[in-house]
């Protein structure tokens, strides 16, 4: 499994934004889009074996994690406003204590992001991506990774510290900072070339 974590440090926690401006009022949500589309869409296909978490740490309600299951998801377009309505959709449920599902593939909860990397921690391993880390290379073919990135924003010093309890390996992409999207591209292409062997 190849999972993403991204968090979207002033990404809307309610349902009332417009479609028609979805970088404007909605704290860079379109950017948490941009990133759905890049972990999940190939040509005339999705990935089945990705999973996102968007982080949202937006107001009024911060913090709620969208959660996105490739091997359950219906109803997902390349189209950033048809997918903004799908998380409106998970936005306007009402959630307690536990994960809800909104549409197939799509749950919505009150984590934030310590109880998404604890969670994860037990089962994955976590790499941080960030532009001053280290080389990338991936070990085990069936090792189920977790990458965690940013938003338009660096992670602030109580996420960074966060992220140090659970030891990531930081890892760089290169020396130019990427849009988050554009990052989730990268390591998908390289993780494809890892897994099938061909470079
Ligand atoms: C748009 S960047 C964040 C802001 C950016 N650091 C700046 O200068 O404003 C979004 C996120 O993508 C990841 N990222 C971007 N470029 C990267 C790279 N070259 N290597 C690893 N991660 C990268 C990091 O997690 C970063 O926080």
């Amino acid at each position: 499994m190849r999972r993403f974590v991204v968090v979207g440090h002033r990404a809307i926690t309610s349902s009332k934004f417009n479609l028609n401006d979805l970088c404007g009022a909605t704290g860079r949500l379109d950017v948490l889009l941009r990133c759905i589309n890049s972990a999940f869409f190939l040509s005339h296909d999705i990935r089945r074996d990705v999973e996102l978490y968007l982080i949202l740490q937006g107001e009024p309600e911060p913090p709620k994690t969208i959660r996105l299951v490739g091997d359950e998801l219906k109803y997902l377009n390349p189209d950033e406003r048809s997918t903004a309505a799908l998380i409106r959709n998970a936005l306007i449920k009402k959630i307690g204590k536990d994960e809800e599902m909104s549409t197939p593939g799509i749950y919505i909860s009150k984590n934030g992001l310590e109880e998404v990397i604890k969670g994860l921690a037990k089962n994955s391993t976590l790499v941080y991506l960030r532009e001053d880390g280290g080389i990338f290379e991936p070990t085990e073919k069936e090792q189920d990774y977790t990458f965690i990135l940013s938003d338009d924003k660096d992670m602030d010093e109580k996420e960074e510290a966060l992220l140090k309890v659970y030891e990531p390996e930081i890892v760089s992409l290169g020396s130019i900072s990427y849009h988050s999207d554009h990052c989730i591209v990268i390591v998908n292409n390289l993780m494809d070339r890892f897994s099938n062997n061909s470079r």
